[in-house]
């Protein structure tokens, strides 16, 4: 399965080595794996409930529980729309419609292409511009609906790199 050959097994072994003593090992852990591949592969499960002497169905039930712990390997470019009060009084439930509509994916999904994946956030710090939205590792304000084709746009011409 193509998913499998994309992650380093031996950087998550040592991610697991370096964790597995801390207080609240697992999600510390997880968080590691994930900022190192990108996402948390399944085959890495098995070794994390070793590791932890939990059953595997616990480490799964705990990646499932948390939106943030991806399953499969992240879209090209994420794209995180923020849902958080000040940019909704600025417009961003209107945007975010408008981002699903475009790229026909829900919150958490991911375009078929795997270019897009799209996200609710709550607050990115950019507060008086909003709506804000990071496409990638860059926050933009005063996101409208031609601004936001725009981004999406300007990634599509771009390499697009794995955002993690
Ligand atoms: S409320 Fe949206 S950036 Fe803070």
């Amino acid at each position: 399965m193509a998913e499998q050959a994309q992650w380093d097994r031996q950087r998550v072994s040592e991610i697991i080595h370096s964790t597995k003593s801390m207080a609240g090992a697992l999600l510390p852990m997880l968080h590691a794996i994930q900022d190192s591949q990108g996402y948390i592969p399944k085959d890495a499960v098995p070794m994390i409930a070793e590791s932890l002497n939990q059953t595997r169905a616990e480490v799964h039930g705990v990646i499932s529980f948390y939106h943030h712990f991806r399953q499969t390997p992240p879209a090209r470019k994420r794209i995180e729309i923020c849902r958080a009060e000040a940019c909704q009084a600025r417009g961003s439930r209107e945007l975010e419609a408008y981002a699903k509509e475009k790229l026909g994916i829900s919150y958490h999904g991911m375009t078929a292409s795997r270019d897009f994946s799209l996200d609710p956030v709550y607050c990115l710090g950019n507060c008086a511009c909003g709506p804000s939205v990071r496409i990638g590792d860059e926050v933009v304000g005063r996101v409208d609906k031609t601004r936001f084709d725009e981004l999406v746009d300007d990634a599509m011409t771009l390499p697009l790199e794995i955002s993690s």
